[in-house]
Protein backbone atom coordinates (compact mmCIF):
# COMPACT_ATOMS: atom_id res chain seq x y z
CA UNK A 1 0.00 0.00 0.00
CA UNK A 2 0.99 3.76 -0.39
CA UNK A 3 0.72 6.49 2.47
CA UNK A 4 -0.47 10.04 1.37
CA UNK A 5 -0.89 13.31 3.19
CA UNK A 6 -3.27 15.93 2.61
CA UNK A 7 -5.80 13.86 0.47
CA UNK A 8 -8.95 15.53 1.64
CA UNK A 9 -8.33 18.24 -0.03
CA UNK A 10 -8.42 19.32 -3.66
CA UNK A 11 -5.89 17.74 -4.92
CA UNK A 12 -5.45 14.65 -3.03
CA UNK A 13 -8.83 13.55 -2.87
CA UNK A 14 -9.11 13.35 -6.99
CA UNK A 15 -6.03 11.23 -6.76
CA UNK A 16 -7.40 9.07 -4.25
CA UNK A 17 -10.61 8.61 -6.98
CA UNK A 18 -7.79 8.40 -9.90
CA UNK A 19 -6.53 5.49 -7.88
CA UNK A 20 -8.98 3.53 -6.15
CA UNK A 21 -11.16 3.81 -9.89
CA UNK A 22 -7.79 2.16 -11.59
CA UNK A 23 -6.15 -0.37 -8.89
CA UNK A 24 -7.04 -2.45 -5.62
CA UNK A 25 -3.55 -1.30 -3.43
CA UNK A 26 -4.69 0.30 -0.42
CA UNK A 27 -3.83 3.82 0.56
CA UNK A 28 -3.62 5.17 3.73
CA UNK A 29 -4.80 8.87 3.95
CA UNK A 30 -3.05 11.56 6.81
CA UNK A 31 -4.81 14.93 6.74
CA UNK A 32 -4.82 17.41 9.83
CA UNK A 33 -8.50 18.48 8.27
CA UNK A 34 -8.11 21.94 7.91
CA UNK A 35 -10.59 24.27 6.88
CA UNK A 36 -9.57 23.27 3.78
CA UNK A 37 -9.68 18.85 4.45
CA UNK A 38 -13.33 17.71 3.60
CA UNK A 39 -13.69 14.08 3.76
CA UNK A 40 -17.25 14.07 1.86
CA UNK A 41 -15.13 14.19 -0.52
CA UNK A 42 -14.00 10.70 -0.28
CA UNK A 43 -17.65 9.94 0.60
CA UNK A 44 -17.69 7.52 -2.47
CA UNK A 45 -14.96 5.39 -0.57
CA UNK A 46 -16.47 5.06 2.92
CA UNK A 47 -17.10 1.69 3.34
CA UNK A 48 -13.95 1.03 0.87
CA UNK A 49 -11.66 -1.49 2.79
CA UNK A 50 -8.97 -0.01 0.38
CA UNK A 51 -8.77 3.63 1.55
CA UNK A 52 -8.17 4.06 5.41
CA UNK A 53 -8.36 7.96 6.88
CA UNK A 54 -6.30 9.33 10.00
CA UNK A 55 -7.15 12.27 11.19
CA UNK A 56 -3.29 13.87 11.91
CA UNK A 57 -0.66 16.55 11.38
CA UNK A 58 2.20 15.50 8.81
CA UNK A 59 4.62 17.38 11.77
CA UNK A 60 3.11 14.78 14.29
CA UNK A 61 6.31 12.04 13.93
CA UNK A 62 4.69 9.84 16.82
CA UNK A 63 1.72 9.13 14.54
CA UNK A 64 3.68 8.63 11.30
CA UNK A 65 6.05 6.77 12.26
CA UNK A 66 3.61 4.51 13.83
CA UNK A 67 1.45 4.48 10.40
CA UNK A 68 4.72 3.69 8.68
CA UNK A 69 6.00 1.13 11.02
CA UNK A 70 2.11 -0.79 11.17
CA UNK A 71 1.75 -0.66 7.35
CA UNK A 72 4.82 -0.77 5.92
CA UNK A 73 3.97 1.20 3.00
CA UNK A 74 5.99 1.14 -0.58
CA UNK A 75 5.78 4.76 -0.90
CA UNK A 76 4.40 8.50 0.69
CA UNK A 77 3.01 10.73 -1.01
CA UNK A 78 2.84 14.29 -0.15
CA UNK A 79 -0.06 17.10 -0.83
CA UNK A 80 -0.52 18.15 2.92
CA UNK A 81 -0.32 22.11 2.50
CA UNK A 82 -1.46 25.50 3.44
CA UNK A 83 -2.01 25.96 0.02
CA UNK A 84 -4.17 29.50 -0.89
CA UNK A 85 -1.64 32.54 -1.78
CA UNK A 86 -4.41 35.03 -0.69
CA UNK A 87 -4.39 33.64 3.27
CA UNK A 88 -0.28 33.53 3.15
CA UNK A 89 -0.31 37.15 3.27
CA UNK A 90 -3.04 37.34 5.28
CA UNK A 91 -1.20 35.15 7.96
CA UNK A 92 1.67 33.46 6.88
CA UNK A 93 2.61 31.48 10.19
CA UNK A 94 0.46 28.54 9.32
CA UNK A 95 2.40 28.15 6.17
CA UNK A 96 5.86 28.29 7.57
CA UNK A 97 4.13 25.57 10.15
CA UNK A 98 2.75 23.05 7.58
CA UNK A 99 4.43 23.81 4.69
CA UNK A 100 8.23 23.94 6.30
CA UNK A 101 8.31 22.68 9.68
CA UNK A 102 5.82 20.06 8.95
CA UNK A 103 7.41 18.78 5.66
CA UNK A 104 10.94 18.70 7.58
CA UNK A 105 9.38 16.53 10.37
CA UNK A 106 7.61 14.37 7.48
CA UNK A 107 10.87 13.97 5.82
CA UNK A 108 12.65 12.57 9.45
CA UNK A 109 9.92 10.34 10.05
CA UNK A 110 10.07 9.28 6.11
CA UNK A 111 13.89 8.61 6.84
CA UNK A 112 13.57 6.91 9.72
CA UNK A 113 11.53 4.24 8.20
CA UNK A 114 13.25 3.93 5.21
CA UNK A 115 16.40 3.57 6.75
CA UNK A 116 15.09 0.46 8.81
CA UNK A 117 13.66 -1.35 5.43
CA UNK A 118 15.24 -4.62 4.31
CA UNK A 119 17.61 -3.63 1.21
CA UNK A 120 14.97 -4.75 -1.54
CA UNK A 121 12.31 -2.30 0.04
CA UNK A 122 14.66 0.38 0.53
CA UNK A 123 15.37 0.45 -2.88
CA UNK A 124 11.68 -0.05 -4.21
CA UNK A 125 10.56 2.84 -2.13
CA UNK A 126 9.17 6.56 -3.22
CA UNK A 127 8.93 9.98 -1.56
CA UNK A 128 6.74 12.11 -4.01
CA UNK A 129 6.56 15.81 -2.85
CA UNK A 130 3.64 17.72 -4.88
CA UNK A 131 4.42 20.98 -5.25
CA UNK A 132 3.73 23.97 -7.46
CA UNK A 133 5.10 26.09 -10.08
CA UNK A 134 4.81 29.67 -8.20
CA UNK A 135 8.72 28.48 -6.97
CA UNK A 136 9.83 29.94 -10.28
CA UNK A 137 8.66 33.72 -9.48
CA UNK A 138 6.51 35.51 -12.45
CA UNK A 139 7.24 35.91 -16.42
CA UNK A 140 7.08 38.09 -18.56
CA UNK A 141 4.61 38.37 -21.19
CA UNK A 142 7.16 37.15 -23.80
CA UNK A 143 9.31 34.72 -21.51
CA UNK A 144 9.97 30.80 -22.15
CA UNK A 145 7.41 28.55 -20.13
CA UNK A 146 9.30 27.16 -16.61
CA UNK A 147 11.64 24.54 -17.45
CA UNK A 148 13.16 22.04 -14.78
CA UNK A 149 15.94 24.20 -14.29
CA UNK A 150 15.03 27.79 -13.96
CA UNK A 151 16.11 29.65 -10.93
CA UNK A 152 13.58 29.36 -7.81
CA UNK A 153 12.24 33.06 -7.36
CA UNK A 154 9.43 32.82 -5.37
CA UNK A 155 7.27 35.92 -4.49
CA UNK A 156 4.40 35.07 -1.81
CA UNK A 157 4.42 33.49 1.46
CA UNK A 158 2.96 30.70 -0.14
CA UNK A 159 5.16 30.27 -2.71
CA UNK A 160 8.48 31.06 -0.54
CA UNK A 161 7.02 28.29 1.88
CA UNK A 162 6.51 25.72 -0.86
CA UNK A 163 10.43 26.44 -2.29
CA UNK A 164 11.63 26.12 1.21
CA UNK A 165 9.88 22.57 1.57
CA UNK A 166 11.27 21.69 -1.76
CA UNK A 167 14.84 22.48 -0.90
CA UNK A 168 14.42 20.26 2.26
CA UNK A 169 13.21 17.68 -0.38
CA UNK A 170 16.47 17.77 -2.62
CA UNK A 171 18.69 17.89 0.38
CA UNK A 172 17.19 14.70 1.93
CA UNK A 173 18.04 12.85 -1.02
CA UNK A 174 21.42 14.86 -1.62
CA UNK A 175 22.34 13.99 2.10
CA UNK A 176 20.83 10.79 3.45
CA UNK A 177 19.98 9.49 -0.15
CA UNK A 178 16.23 9.28 0.69
CA UNK A 179 14.82 8.32 -2.88
CA UNK A 180 12.63 11.72 -3.60
CA UNK A 181 10.90 12.73 -6.28
CA UNK A 182 9.55 16.09 -6.65
CA UNK A 183 6.95 17.96 -8.52
CA UNK A 184 6.05 21.12 -9.35
CA UNK A 185 2.68 21.54 -11.21
CA UNK A 186 0.98 24.84 -12.65
CA UNK A 187 -2.71 25.71 -11.49
CA UNK A 188 -5.66 23.06 -11.24
CA UNK A 189 -9.43 23.35 -11.64
CA UNK A 190 -11.99 20.17 -11.55
CA UNK A 191 -14.34 18.89 -8.99
CA UNK A 192 -14.18 19.22 -5.52
CA UNK A 193 -12.41 22.80 -5.42
CA UNK A 194 -12.44 24.40 -2.46
CA UNK A 195 -14.56 28.07 -3.59
CA UNK A 196 -11.72 30.10 -2.36
CA UNK A 197 -9.66 29.95 -5.38
CA UNK A 198 -10.80 31.51 -9.01
CA UNK A 199 -12.40 29.18 -10.88
CA UNK A 200 -15.36 27.45 -7.97
CA UNK A 201 -15.40 31.12 -6.84
CA UNK A 202 -16.66 32.40 -9.76
CA UNK A 203 -18.99 29.48 -10.51
CA UNK A 204 -20.79 29.89 -6.81
CA UNK A 205 -20.42 33.53 -6.90
CA UNK A 206 -22.30 33.71 -10.30
CA UNK A 207 -24.98 31.53 -9.11
CA UNK A 208 -25.62 33.38 -6.29
CA UNK A 209 -26.13 36.23 -8.12
CA UNK A 210 -22.26 37.61 -6.30
CA UNK A 211 -20.14 39.91 -7.70
CA UNK A 212 -17.51 38.59 -9.69
CA UNK A 213 -13.82 39.74 -7.89
CA UNK A 214 -11.46 40.36 -10.56
CA UNK A 215 -8.18 41.17 -9.09
CA UNK A 216 -6.15 44.25 -10.78
CA UNK A 217 -6.51 44.47 -14.45
CA UNK A 218 -7.70 40.95 -15.02
CA UNK A 219 -4.47 40.34 -17.01
CA UNK A 220 -3.03 38.21 -15.24
CA UNK A 221 -1.98 34.76 -16.83
CA UNK A 222 -2.06 31.25 -15.45
CA UNK A 223 -2.01 27.48 -17.39
CA UNK A 224 -4.71 25.65 -15.91
CA UNK A 225 -4.72 22.00 -15.82
CA UNK A 226 -7.56 19.87 -15.30
CA UNK A 227 -6.97 18.04 -11.93
CA UNK A 228 -7.66 14.55 -13.35
CA UNK A 229 -4.35 14.67 -15.68
CA UNK A 230 -2.41 16.42 -12.44
CA UNK A 231 -3.15 12.89 -10.27
CA UNK A 232 -2.89 10.46 -13.49
CA UNK A 233 0.97 12.65 -13.80
CA UNK A 234 1.40 12.09 -10.26
CA UNK A 235 0.72 7.91 -10.12
CA UNK A 236 2.99 7.98 -13.58
CA UNK A 237 5.60 9.96 -11.71
CA UNK A 238 5.45 7.76 -8.82
CA UNK A 239 5.58 4.62 -11.07
CA UNK A 240 8.36 5.62 -13.55
CA UNK A 241 9.84 8.84 -12.15
CA UNK A 242 13.50 9.35 -11.75
CA UNK A 243 15.11 8.94 -8.14
CA UNK A 244 16.33 12.68 -7.53
CA UNK A 245 14.72 13.96 -10.24
CA UNK A 246 11.59 16.73 -10.62
CA UNK A 247 9.27 16.91 -12.90
CA UNK A 248 7.08 20.38 -14.15
CA UNK A 249 3.19 19.11 -14.84
CA UNK A 250 1.44 21.39 -16.78
CA UNK A 251 -1.37 21.73 -19.92
CA UNK A 252 -0.80 24.07 -22.10
CA UNK A 253 -3.38 26.16 -21.23
CA UNK A 254 -2.71 29.63 -20.53
CA UNK A 255 -5.43 31.98 -20.02
CA UNK A 256 -5.87 35.61 -18.70
CA UNK A 257 -8.13 35.72 -15.54
CA UNK A 258 -10.51 38.15 -16.86
CA UNK A 259 -10.89 35.63 -20.23
CA UNK A 260 -11.28 32.68 -18.01
CA UNK A 261 -14.06 34.41 -15.91
CA UNK A 262 -16.37 35.41 -18.92
CA UNK A 263 -15.76 31.69 -20.29
CA UNK A 264 -17.61 30.72 -17.65
CA UNK A 265 -19.80 33.07 -17.50
CA UNK A 266 -21.12 32.71 -21.31
CA UNK A 267 -21.25 28.87 -20.40
CA UNK A 268 -23.91 29.52 -17.57
CA UNK A 269 -26.00 31.54 -19.38
CA UNK A 270 -26.35 28.30 -21.28
CA UNK A 271 -26.60 25.74 -19.00
CA UNK A 272 -28.79 28.44 -16.27
CA UNK A 273 -29.62 31.00 -17.53
CA UNK A 274 -30.27 34.11 -14.94
CA UNK A 275 -33.95 34.30 -13.98
CA UNK A 276 -33.70 38.13 -15.17
CA UNK A 277 -32.44 36.67 -18.55
CA UNK A 278 -29.10 38.85 -18.15
CA UNK A 279 -25.63 37.73 -19.10
CA UNK A 280 -23.00 36.31 -15.89
CA UNK A 281 -20.73 38.88 -17.04
CA UNK A 282 -23.20 42.07 -15.87
CA UNK A 283 -21.93 40.84 -12.66
CA UNK A 284 -18.28 40.92 -12.85
CA UNK A 285 -16.65 43.32 -10.36
CA UNK A 286 -12.59 44.91 -10.78
CA UNK A 287 -11.21 44.87 -7.00
CA UNK A 288 -7.93 45.81 -5.75
CA UNK A 289 -5.12 43.50 -6.40
CA UNK A 290 -3.60 41.33 -4.64
CA UNK A 291 -0.22 42.68 -3.07
CA UNK A 292 2.69 40.52 -5.11
CA UNK A 293 0.53 39.32 -7.84
CA UNK A 294 2.31 37.36 -9.94
CA UNK A 295 2.06 38.33 -13.61
CA UNK A 296 2.43 35.08 -15.44
CA UNK A 297 3.22 31.32 -15.08
CA UNK A 298 3.18 29.04 -18.04
CA UNK A 299 4.93 25.20 -17.35
CA UNK A 300 6.68 23.97 -20.13
CA UNK A 301 5.64 19.73 -19.64
CA UNK A 302 8.23 18.21 -21.79
CA UNK A 303 10.50 16.31 -19.54
CA UNK A 304 7.27 14.20 -17.67
CA UNK A 305 5.73 14.39 -21.44
CA UNK A 306 8.62 12.89 -23.36
CA UNK A 307 10.23 10.58 -19.87
CA UNK A 308 7.01 9.15 -18.70
CA UNK A 309 4.72 9.37 -21.01
CA UNK A 310 2.58 11.45 -20.15
CA UNK A 311 0.16 14.14 -21.59
CA UNK A 312 -2.72 16.01 -20.20
CA UNK A 313 -6.60 14.44 -21.92
CA UNK A 314 -8.54 17.60 -21.35
CA UNK A 315 -7.90 21.27 -23.11
CA UNK A 316 -9.24 23.69 -21.22
CA UNK A 317 -12.28 24.19 -23.20
CA UNK A 318 -13.76 20.39 -22.36
CA UNK A 319 -12.34 20.68 -18.79
CA UNK A 320 -14.16 23.62 -17.69
CA UNK A 321 -17.32 22.32 -19.15
CA UNK A 322 -17.20 19.57 -17.06
CA UNK A 323 -15.80 21.62 -14.08
CA UNK A 324 -18.70 24.02 -14.01
CA UNK A 325 -21.42 20.75 -14.70
CA UNK A 326 -19.77 18.96 -11.94
CA UNK A 327 -20.47 22.12 -9.68
CA UNK A 328 -24.55 22.36 -11.09
CA UNK A 329 -24.56 18.71 -10.46
CA UNK A 330 -23.39 18.44 -6.40
CA UNK A 331 -25.51 21.56 -5.00
CA UNK A 332 -25.04 19.99 -1.78
CA UNK A 333 -21.46 19.33 -1.71
CA UNK A 334 -21.52 23.30 -2.55
CA UNK A 335 -23.76 24.07 -0.01
CA UNK A 336 -22.46 22.11 2.83
CA UNK A 337 -18.71 23.89 2.04
CA UNK A 338 -20.30 27.26 1.71
CA UNK A 339 -21.98 26.74 5.12
CA UNK A 340 -19.06 24.63 7.01
CA UNK A 341 -21.99 22.49 7.45
CA UNK A 342 -19.50 19.77 6.55
CA UNK A 343 -17.47 19.40 9.95
CA UNK A 344 -20.98 18.35 10.99
CA UNK A 345 -20.90 15.57 8.46
CA UNK A 346 -17.67 14.06 9.33
CA UNK A 347 -18.39 13.64 12.63
CA UNK A 348 -21.97 11.64 11.58
CA UNK A 349 -20.13 9.70 8.99
CA UNK A 350 -17.01 9.05 11.00
CA UNK A 351 -17.39 9.70 14.33
CA UNK A 352 -14.23 8.25 16.85
CA UNK A 353 -13.07 6.23 13.68
CA UNK A 354 -11.58 9.34 12.33
CA UNK A 355 -8.58 8.92 14.83
CA UNK A 356 -8.16 5.60 14.93
CA UNK A 357 -4.88 4.52 13.16
P1 LIG B 1 -5.95 22.07 -0.39
O1 LIG B 1 -5.76 23.30 0.43
O2 LIG B 1 -7.25 21.87 -1.10
O3 LIG B 1 -5.72 20.78 0.51
C1 LIG B 1 -4.65 20.68 1.43
C2 LIG B 1 -4.96 19.53 2.37
O4 LIG B 1 -3.86 19.42 3.29
C3 LIG B 1 -6.21 19.73 3.22
O5 LIG B 1 -6.99 18.56 3.20
C4 LIG B 1 -5.67 20.03 4.62
O6 LIG B 1 -6.54 19.57 5.65
C5 LIG B 1 -4.37 19.24 4.60
N1 LIG B 1 -3.39 19.75 5.57
C6 LIG B 1 -3.03 21.03 5.78
N2 LIG B 1 -2.09 21.10 6.74
C7 LIG B 1 -1.84 19.82 7.14
C8 LIG B 1 -0.97 19.23 8.09
N3 LIG B 1 -0.16 19.97 8.84
N4 LIG B 1 -0.97 17.89 8.22
C9 LIG B 1 -1.81 17.12 7.48
N5 LIG B 1 -2.67 17.62 6.58
C10 LIG B 1 -2.68 18.95 6.40
O7 LIG B 1 -4.73 22.04 -1.40
P2 LIG B 1 -4.66 21.47 -2.89
O8 LIG B 1 -5.05 22.54 -3.84
O9 LIG B 1 -5.34 20.17 -2.94
O10 LIG B 1 -3.07 21.27 -3.03
C11 LIG B 1 -2.46 20.04 -2.68
C12 LIG B 1 -0.96 20.16 -2.91
O11 LIG B 1 -0.70 20.48 -4.28
C13 LIG B 1 -0.32 21.29 -2.10
O12 LIG B 1 0.95 20.85 -1.67
C14 LIG B 1 -0.18 22.44 -3.10
O13 LIG B 1 0.91 23.26 -2.75
C15 LIG B 1 0.07 21.67 -4.37
N6 LIG B 1 -0.36 22.34 -5.62
C16 LIG B 1 -1.63 22.86 -5.74
C17 LIG B 1 -2.02 23.42 -6.96
C18 LIG B 1 -3.42 23.98 -7.16
O14 LIG B 1 -3.68 24.57 -8.21
N7 LIG B 1 -4.35 23.81 -6.22
C19 LIG B 1 -1.13 23.45 -8.04
C20 LIG B 1 0.17 22.92 -7.86
C21 LIG B 1 0.52 22.35 -6.66
O1 LIG C 1 0.18 27.87 -9.85
C1 LIG C 1 -0.18 26.86 -8.93
C2 LIG C 1 -0.90 27.50 -7.77
O2 LIG C 1 -2.20 27.86 -8.24
C3 LIG C 1 -1.00 26.58 -6.56
O3 LIG C 1 0.28 26.31 -6.08
C4 LIG C 1 -1.85 27.23 -5.46
O4 LIG C 1 -2.02 26.31 -4.39
C5 LIG C 1 -3.20 27.57 -6.05
O5 LIG C 1 -3.99 28.24 -5.08
C6 LIG C 1 -3.05 28.46 -7.29
O6 LIG C 1 -2.55 29.78 -6.93
P1 LIG C 1 -3.14 31.10 -7.61
O7 LIG C 1 -2.88 32.24 -6.72
O8 LIG C 1 -2.71 31.21 -9.03
O9 LIG C 1 -4.71 30.69 -7.62
P2 LIG C 1 -6.03 31.52 -7.26
O10 LIG C 1 -7.18 30.66 -7.67
O11 LIG C 1 -6.02 32.06 -5.87
O12 LIG C 1 -5.95 32.74 -8.27
C7 LIG C 1 -5.87 32.54 -9.67
C8 LIG C 1 -5.73 33.90 -10.33
O13 LIG C 1 -6.98 34.60 -10.18
C9 LIG C 1 -4.67 34.77 -9.69
O14 LIG C 1 -4.06 35.54 -10.70
C10 LIG C 1 -5.46 35.67 -8.74
C11 LIG C 1 -6.79 35.82 -9.46
N1 LIG C 1 -7.98 36.00 -8.61
C12 LIG C 1 -8.18 35.11 -7.59
C13 LIG C 1 -9.27 35.23 -6.77
C14 LIG C 1 -9.49 34.25 -5.63
C15 LIG C 1 -8.88 37.01 -8.86
O15 LIG C 1 -8.71 37.81 -9.81
N2 LIG C 1 -9.97 37.12 -8.06
C16 LIG C 1 -10.19 36.29 -7.00
O16 LIG C 1 -11.21 36.49 -6.28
Amino acid sequence: MILVTGCAGFIGSNFIHTWLEGQDEGIINVDKLTYAGNLENLAAFTNDSRHHFVQGDIGDRGLIEGLLKTHQPRAVINFAAESHVDRSIHGPQDFIETNIVGTFNLLESVRTYWSGLATEHKTAFRFVHVSTDEVYGTLSPTEAAFSETNAYLPNSPYAASKAASDHLVRAWHHTYGLPVITTNCSNNYGPFHFPEKLIPLIIMNALYGKPLPIYGDGQQVRDWLYVQDHTRAIACVLQAGRIGETYNIGGWNEKANIDVVKLICSHLDLLKPRADGKPYADQITYVTDRPGHDRRYAIDARKVERELGWKPNETFETGIQKTIQWYLDHPEWVAHVTSGEYRHWVDKQYGEKANLA
